[in-house]
Order: structure tokens, then C-alpha cells, then sequence
């Protein structure tokens, strides 16, 4: 398996490239089995998850393919041979779960394994099939498999979620797009990737209002067709490598970059003391003067998103003052504070508040990634760390984010990859 070795100390200067979402393109590709014809999606990121879902649609019986072997354009179609999603693909990627809406729009069944818990929480996914049986399908549970019928089709209806979530929305917004009549999605998630999505969906020929809001219409038609998109850039990967040019004292134009994009977090990063800015296409990120504590609480979008609470906690770990951080999106999201801990921070977990007292340096340790973004807090840690730290499962970092230590050493962090 692979470790990173980095040495703290070295303030990051320079530009840093913003690649495609992840939590973007996942569900674009899944877009693909809504047509016979070929979808075209650009700025396609790198990493793992794309490479799981390319396996997945795969086996649905779709050829996903580079086009002129450009690895970030990803052409997308054929005929769907299979609407079975079997546990070992799904129990690798929750993100599965979300063909099970495409699947049965189209081919007026699905049988999808269910995803089960992850590292930061059990994950339900009783809102997307509540939802999918409003529209008219009949689900039931076996042996650990979703099975949901609609011999006569999804018929569009009105479906409140009681939580504003984003694999729901996407999976009954997608379902719908070939369902007879009307569908309204009350208390949508509002995040930008859902307005990326129905930007693509309405190329394809969808008829969708509203998305991005919390109130999004659907109107269902016979078919959709062939289209060209370009998937957003990542803005949790935006936020990111903000933290680690703030906790540096650096100076980072990160190329994609858009403020709007990164709500609540722009305004936590000025009250910390960090420089935001817009500049054209790229977002300005410095720190000249002393970080500040804050307090954070993370929240469907436009709130601070659950996907930057560990990197802005490892930036908080460093601050003057006391700050507090509190997690309402998921049961299980601290894993990376024992482990900022060892590092010599002063971080005390009450139930799902983390309460952080700063200190004025870190010190370089073995430490462990445990999920993606508890991942890349280590590395933000240690990259102001006094000493080395040496990063161990480096393939939960892998899942999401490309070329991370590449992107890392041009700014001027002494970062490497080793292979065991
Ligand atoms: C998406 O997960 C993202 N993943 C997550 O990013 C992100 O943290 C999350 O949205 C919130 O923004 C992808 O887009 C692939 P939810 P999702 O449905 O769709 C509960 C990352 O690091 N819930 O909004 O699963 C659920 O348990 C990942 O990139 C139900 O109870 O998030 C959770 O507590 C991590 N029943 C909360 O809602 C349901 O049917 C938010 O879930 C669905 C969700």
C-alpha cells in the first residue's frame, strides 16, 4: 500500500489546477443509462470512484471509453444488457446506489444491491426508495438487494423529503425524467452539483426547472437523447487546498476555483483570518496575519458542507482561541481526530461537537487515513507540522483526489508518494 512522507514547514506559493467533481461526475455517468445514445462528458477527474462507476455501468452493459485517449473526456452509451448492480461494486462505492433510478426509468426494473454503512456512517437509503414508490415502483428487500418493479412505467407525482438529500434528489431526479407527467422534488439538496446534473439531463432532452433550489419540476418525456457536458470543477477540492495554503502562510491561485461554489466556507475562512478571493477564473487563497478560531457547524448546502469539516479542522488545530466544530450531516465523522491528536493538537470530541483548542505548532507523526477527507486533513496537518509525517492507506485519499502530492510539490510542499 502506498504512505506519503511530508515535511511541514514550507509555505505553499504558487497555482494549483482544480480538476472535475467528484460528487458531480459520479452521477453523470450514471446519466448515461438514461439514453441508447453516446453522452460526452469533459474535465473528467482521475481518481478511483470514476474508475468504479466506469466498472459498474460497464457491467450494466454500456461502453464507457477516452475519446482521442484524452483521460479527462469519457464517452458514455450502448444498450443496457444487465439491471442487476451486484454488492461487490456497491459495497466498494455507496455512490452506486444512485443507478437504481435510471434503471428502473428505463428499463422498468432494477436490482441493486444495497450499499450498506461506510466509515463515517450507516448511510440509509430510505428516502431514495420511499421516493421511487411515490412514483408508482414496488420495492421490496432480499437478501440484501433492493428489487424495484414499474411494469407500466414511473408516473411523476409530488415527493417532499424530509431531509434536503443530495443522492435522492439526483436518483428521483434522473427517474423522472422519463416518467408520464409532472414530478415535483419538495426540499431538494441545493447543492451545485445538482445544477450541474439537470444542466446535463436538459441537453439530453429533460425537461427540469428549478434545480439548485429547494423546489425542483420534472416533466417527464418519451426519451432522452446523445449530449456533450463539462462537468463542473470540484469545490470540495477547491476548499481544500485552500486549507493547506492558509495553514502554510502561503499564497495559492487555484485555477477553477469559484467562490460561489464554496458558501458558508468563504465566510469561516474570513473570520479565521484567510484571504478569499475571485480572481477571473481562478480563487485567490492567502494567509498573511494570525489564524483566528472560529466556530463551524456543517449543513446542507448553502451551510458549511460536511465534505470540508476535517480540513478546516486540522486549519482550526493551529488557530489563536478555542473554536467548535459540529457535525449534523453524519453520526460517525471525527475519525481523524485522534489521529490530529498524535500530531500535538488539543481537539475533545461531545457527541457531535468537536471542541478545539489551538496550539501554537504541530509535530510530524505516523498517522493513519481513515476515509477520504480525514485524508487529506493529515496532509494539511502535516504540511505545517514541525518534522516528518508519514501517511499510511493513502488509497482512501485515492478515491477522490488526483495527483495530490504532483499538485502539492509545484507549490512547494516537500511531499512524496512511497510504495510499500
Ligand atoms: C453525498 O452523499 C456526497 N457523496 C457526500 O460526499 C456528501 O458528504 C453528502 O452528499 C452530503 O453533502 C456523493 O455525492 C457521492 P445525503 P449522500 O443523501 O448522497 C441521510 C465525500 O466525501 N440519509 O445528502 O449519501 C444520510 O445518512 C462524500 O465526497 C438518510 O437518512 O448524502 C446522511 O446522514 C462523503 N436516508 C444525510 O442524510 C436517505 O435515504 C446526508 O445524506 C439518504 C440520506
Amino acid at each position: 500500500m502506498d504512505r506519503f512522507i511530508i515535511r511541514g514547514g514550507r509555505p505553499l506559493h504558487g497555482e494549483i489546477t482544480i480538476g472535475g467533481a467528484k460528487n458531480a461526475g459520479l452521477k453523470l455517468l450514471v446519466a448515461g443509462l438514461l439514453t441508447s445514445e453516446r453522452l460526452v462528458l469533459t474535465n473528467v477527474p482521475h481518481i478511483a470512484d470514476i474508475a468504479t462507476m466506469r466498472a459498474l455501468l460497464t457491467q450494466h452493459g454500456l461502453t464507457v471509453e477516452t475519446v482521442n485517449g484524452d483521460k479527462t473526456t469519457l464517452s458514455v452509451g450502448g444498450e443496457i444488457t444487465s439491471t442487476e448492480a451486484p454488492y461487490d461494486i456497491v459495497s466498494k462505492m455507496r455512490a452506486s446506489i444512485l443507478v437504481l433510478g435510471p434503471l428502473l426509468a428505463r428499463c422498468r426494473e432494477a436490482k441493486v444491491s444495497l450499499p450498506g454503512g461506510c466509515a463515517i456512517g450507516t448511510r440509509p437509503v430510505d428516502m431514495h426508495l420511499k421516493g421511487l414508490e411515490t412514483l408508482g415502483a414496488t420495492i421490496t428487500l432480499e437478501n440484501g438487494y433492493i428489487h424495484a418493479r414499474a411494469p407500466n412505467g414511473l408516473v411523476g407525482d409530488r415527493i417532499v423529503l424530509p431531509f434536503a438529500s443530495v443522492g435522492a434528489t439526483e436518483n428521483l431526479m434522473m427517474a423522472a425524467t422519463l416518467a408520464k407527467g409532472r414530478t415535483e422534488i419538495v426540499n431538494a439538496a441545493r447543492e451545485p452539483e445538482m445544477a450541474d446534473l439537470a444542466n446535463c439531463l436538459n441537453a439530453m432532452g429533460a425537461k427540469i426547472t428549478g434545480a439548485g433550489t429547494g423546489h425542483i419540476i420534472i416533466d417527464g418525456v418519451e426519451a432522452l437523447h446523445g449530449a456533450q457536458h463539462r462537468i463542473m470543477s470540484d469545490r470540495i477540492e477547491c476548499g481544500t487546498y485552500a486549507c493547506a495554503a492558509a495553514i502554510t502562510g502561503g499564497d495559492l491561485r487555484l485555477i477553477g476555483g469559484q467562490i460561489e461554489h464554496l458558501g458558508a466556507v468563504v465566510r469561516a475562512f474570513e473570520e479565521a483570518g484567510v484571504e478569499v478571493t475571485q480572481e477571473g477564473d481562478a480563487m485567490r487563497v492567502r494567509r498573511t496575519g494570525a489564524l483566528r478560531g472560529v466556530d463551524i457547524m456543517t449543513e446542507p448546502y448553502p451551510g458549511f458542507p460536511t465534505d470540508m469539516q476535517a480540513q478546516f479542522m486540522a486549519l482550526l488545530s493551529v488557530a489563536e482561541g478555542a473554536s467548535m466544530i459540529t457535525e449534523t450531516i453524519f453520526e460517525n465523522r471525527f475519525m481523524h481526530v485522534p489521529e490530529l491528536n498524535r500530531m500535538g493538537a488539543r481537539i475533545n470530541v461531545h457527541g457531535s461537537s468537536a471542541i478545539i483548542r489551538g496550539v501554537h505548532s504541530l509535530s510530524g507523526a505516523p498517522v493513519m487515513a481513515t476515509d477520504l477527507r480525514a485524508s487529506f486533513s493529515l496532509i494539511i496537518a502535516g504540511l505545517a507540522a514541525h518534522g516528518e509525517t508519514i501517511l499510511s492507506r493513502v488509497y482512501h485519499l485515492d478515491r477522490g483526489y488526483e495527483a495530490v502530492e504532483r499538485k502539492l510539490a509545484a507549490c512547494g510542499a516537500q511531499i512524496e508518494r512511497v510504495n510499500d
